[in-house]
């Protein structure tokens, strides 16, 4: 078993690069199905989920190989793409990553027929598929379940209209690459804005796709024959970045963030000026700073723009060592407040009622034995570990390196103390 060894009371300074986005990289990655031949994917980071999804591909057919960069955690990913690729996605590796599932909507498209294995995924909620699959059935494929698969075949998509009950990620992504290769238009209404969507349209649109309102709640696509591959680089990791800048604020240090996009940033930074931290956008990045102790700030995590509901346990860490009380309000999974028992064990003071948490704030915690539930629980309770006396032991750091690439040298940089020690399972 891998641990962390966190040794609280050092503030985080200095400089941090951030690479490209876990959630955009999968599904660039998972995009690359749409085209026969090579496509180059870069600052790619170098990370657990990559590494699943590069054995996804490879399991339909493709060859896959990744050269990293000498800084910066990212590299350089190649996909060959066959003419007619495999079809199935096994459970071993859908079970260890759910966003596997994004490979269901371009095999679609693509081959006329999928059969993905159901996901098992984070335990952070239940995260249903019924959009993915509603979606699906309006462009016209026919979707069952058997034996833990989900089984779809669509000889042929036709373009049509969605609403999304929700506006959610992943259905959103799954639909617009199958759109693009469907006969005729499709307008996804109350679709998802962030960042990542506007990425992967991108990269389409370079592939020869034609999409209209990527970054608004209206998607346009209108159908192509074929696509091309291409060369694309990943938008910056606006979650990792996010998470340096909490750092920042929680431990009173000053931390610039290379490539960090602060106009995806924009809610949880306002937050951090509200906290009292010093702010600043640069050309290239971002500068984050605080003197003295943070101020509780209110949090309600929403769909894009709204505050990123994977800071939320950085947001909730940071209220556990500020001055005064904060509401943190979880809109986007349920199950996300789980971690907060293991913040409790660090001495936060924490109370959750359904999809609420009360936090009353700590000079500081105190060090203890704590379990990583994901990979921003793991994150957080990282951070929670910089800012509590003592050494704060975090285990099962699987999670953390499934999201964030040369996690403990990154903080080392930034001067934490924090270790990777090997531990009797
Ligand atoms: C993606 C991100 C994840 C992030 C989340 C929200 C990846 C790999 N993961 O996850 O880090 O926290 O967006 O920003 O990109 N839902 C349904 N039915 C569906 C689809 C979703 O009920 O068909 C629900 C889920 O249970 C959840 C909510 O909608 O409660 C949001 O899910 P979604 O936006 O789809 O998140 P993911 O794409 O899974």
């Amino acid at each position: 078993m891998e641990c962390f060894e966190v040794t609280g009371g050092t503030a985080l300074t200095g400089r941090v690069r951030v690479t490209g986005a876990k959630n955009s990289a999968l599904k660039l990655m998972a995009a690359a199905l749409l085209a026969a031949g090579r496509t180059t994917i870069d600052e790619v980071p170098d990370i657990l989920d990559v590494a699943i999804m590069s054995e996804v591909l490879r399991r339909l057919g493709c060859e896959v190989s990744y050269e990293r960069h000498e800084h910066g955690g990212g590299g350089r990913l190649v996909v060959d793409v066959p003419d007619e690729p495999a079809t199935e996605t096994d459970y071993d590796l859908v079970r260890r990553m759910r966003a596997s599932i994004s490979v269901l909507g371009p095999l679609v498209a693509r081959c006329g027929s999928a059969r993905v294995a159901l996901p098992g995924g984070d335990a952070i909620g239940s995260r249903g598929l019924d959009m993915h699959i509603s979606g699906l059935e309006r462009l016209g494929a026919t979707i069952h379940s058997e034996h833990g698969f989900l089984v779809a075949s669509a000889p042929r998509l036709t373009g049509t209209s969605i609403w999304l009950d929700f506006p959610s990620v992943g259905a959103t992504e799954n639909l617009v690459m199958a759109a693009v290769l469907a006969e005729g238009a499709t307008v996804i209404d109350n679709a998802a804005r962030e960042p990542e969507i506007v990425d992967l349209c991108a990269m389409l649109t370079a592939m020869g796709a034609q999409i209209e309102g990527a970054g608004t709640s209206t998607i346009t696509v209108e159908g192509v024959p074929t696509l091309k591959p291409v060369t694309y680089t990943t938008v910056p990791d606006r979650i990792v970045a996010g998470t340096w800048a909490i750092g920042a604020v929680m431990t009173r240090g000053d931390v610039v963030i290379e490539r960090a996009a602060a106009d995806h940033l924009t809610v949880a930074l306002a937050k951090l000026s509200d906290a009292g931290a010093h702010v600043e956008p640069l050309p290239d990045g971002l500068r984050v700073a605080m003197d003295g102790r943070p101020r509780c700030v209110d949090v309600v995590t929403l769909p894009y723009p709204g505050f990123p509901t994977d800071l939320q346990p950085m947001a909730v860490a940071l209220a556990a060592v500020s001055t005064g009380t904060a509401l943190i309000t979880e809109n986007v999974f349920e199950g996300r407040f789980m971690f907060v028992n293991e913040l409790v064990r660090l001495g936060a003071s924490v109370r959750t009622d359904g999809h609420h948490a009360v936090v009353r704030g700590r000079e500081r915690l105190s060090s203890a034995p704590v379990v990583a539930t994901d990979i921003r629980a793991g994150a957080g309770l990282v951070l929670a570990g910089l800012v509590s006396d003592g050494v704060t032991e975090v285990q099962d750091v699987h999670h953390v390196d499934r999201g964030y690439p040369d996690f403990v040298d990154q903080l080392r940089g930034l001067g934490a103390h924090i270790e990777r020690v090997e531990r009797a399972g």
